[in-house]
């Protein structure tokens, strides 16, 4: 029987964790597990609590093992959070031999020249992504392997991450007898879920509201072309609602959840909600739109001053495209539309067969993201692992999988 390619992916995000199996064997990704948890010991996307979130991880993987009795030895991981920044640059490298044939290595030279200034040690290198290049001046290639010319150019966006940060999240899984795939920024996985291939040639705007943070990928001319992370999301959202309305924390989150709408609330229908605790907590209906209303405002502000510009409508036609958790805020396209005067419409991640019908929620856009970028980058990464320390690291792996 043929073997079946199993590729795994855990979105550690800041209110849930989620780990998604999936069979790649075939053309169309097919999900067999799926294992979802609440998320402890994060902060802003940033474990703060190893051992906490090391077994929010650990249930997560469980139970998307157990659904589909399939184990998870290596998984693409999502890494989100303010320490990371990226920037775009510039390579060039001559092409010497004489029949000026351009062959994959020039591709790898050229990149190389195009992260020229060194990644400080503090810092790790997680993509350095393509987005065009140019032969002899010939610009806007895609793929130029089989070219003629004397000269390659590359235009590249480089994203780097805090190292410590990404140690504590690597920490957490590694311990669980788990190797790393690969480190996806999130709002690139995100993008991968919700976005067409029409969107991002066009220009387009990628935002996932999630819990913990807000992540911004920007694409123009079929390429990504600005990403960064906001520290304002659902968990602010919440906090202000139960700061403005007195009420605790969780009791606020059901009131967002259950009956939070970012329209505007017109005379008549100021009626208040229904008491939901167990203590009687009533609030103005008003009251709690308006709130949600103001900061989301401020979030969808914030993501367009993320653009060069304030002439986004002509750098991004296709406009904005919600997702995150928080996208599920009723009337959230429509807000946009009327302060941003752009497209706007809230992304659900498709593209995935088999038991992933729970999954067709905006929250899960980077976890299925994360999925399908690791089915696209399959087999590109160069393994990293060899000599002597690659096979002391390759056997504790296999001590800590046996002792898990
Ligand atoms: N129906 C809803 N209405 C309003 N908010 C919602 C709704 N459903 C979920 N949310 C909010 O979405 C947020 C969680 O979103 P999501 O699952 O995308 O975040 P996360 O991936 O855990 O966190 P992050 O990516 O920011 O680290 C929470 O703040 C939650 O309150
Ligand atoms: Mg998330």
């Amino acid at each position: 029987m043929k073997k079946r390619n199993i590729l795994a992916s855990i979105d550690v995000g800041t209110t849930k964790i989620c780990t998604i199996l999936a069979d790649v064997s075939d053309a169309a990704p097919r999900i067999v597990g799926v294992g979802i948890s609440p998320s402890k010991g994060l902060h802003k996307g940033l474990v703060v609590n190893i051992n906490e979130a090391k077994e929010s991880i650990r249930d997560s993987v469980r139970k998307a093992e157990q659904t589909s009795n399939y184990r998870v030895e290596s998984a693409y991981v999502g890494v989100t959070g303010r320490h990371v920044s990226s920037n775009n640059n510039h390579g060039v490298v001559a092409i010497t031999r004489n029949d000026r044939v351009v062959r994959p290595d020039d591709l790898k030279r050229v990149l190389t020249t195009a992260q020229s200034i060194k990644t400080p040690a503090d810092r790790k290198l997680l993509h350095i992504i393509p987005r065009h290049y140019a032969v002899d001046g010939q610009a806007g290639i895609k793929n130029p392997v089989g070219m003629h010319g004397f000269r390659l150019d590359v235009e590249t966006h480089v994203i780097t991450a805090a190292v410590t940060s990404i140690q504590n999240l690597v920490k957490c899984i590694r311990s669980l007898g788990i190797d790393i795939e690969d480190l996806v920024l999130e709002p690139l996985a995100s993008s991968e879920a919700v976005l067409s291939e029409d969107e991002r040639q066009v220009g387009v705007i990628m935002a996932d509201v999630g819990g913990g943070t807000t992540d911004v990928a920007i694409f123009r001319e079929g390429s990504i072309w600005h990403t960064s992370i906001l520290p304002v999301a659902g968990y602010q959202l919440t906090r202000d609602v139960a700061i403005g309305l007195g009420l605790p924390f969780e009791i606020a989150e059901e009131m967002k959840k259950k009956y939070g709408s970012v329209m505007p609330v017109y005379d008549g229908q100021e009626d208040t909600a229904p008491a939901i605790s167990k203590d009687g907590h009533g609030v103005s209906y008003q009251d709690l739109c308006e709130i949600i209303r103001a900061r989301v405002e401020e979030i969808m502000k914030l993501i367009v001053l993320e653009m060069p510009s304030s002439s986004y409508e002509e750098l991004t036609p296709s406009g904005l495209v919600l997702t995150g958790g928080s996208s599920n805020l009723a009337g959230m396209a429509t807000l946009g539309r009327e302060i941003l005067d752009m497209p706007v419409r809230v992304g659900i991640p498709g593209n995935m067969y088999g038991i992933g019908d729970m999954l067709q929620d905006p929250a899960y856009a980077t976890s299925v993201g994360l999925l399908l970028w690791g089915n696209k980058h399959q087999g590109k990464k160069q393994r990293k692992s060899g000599g002597f320390a690659g096979t002391i690291f390759k056997l504790a792996s296999q001590f800590r999988k046996l002792f898990r």
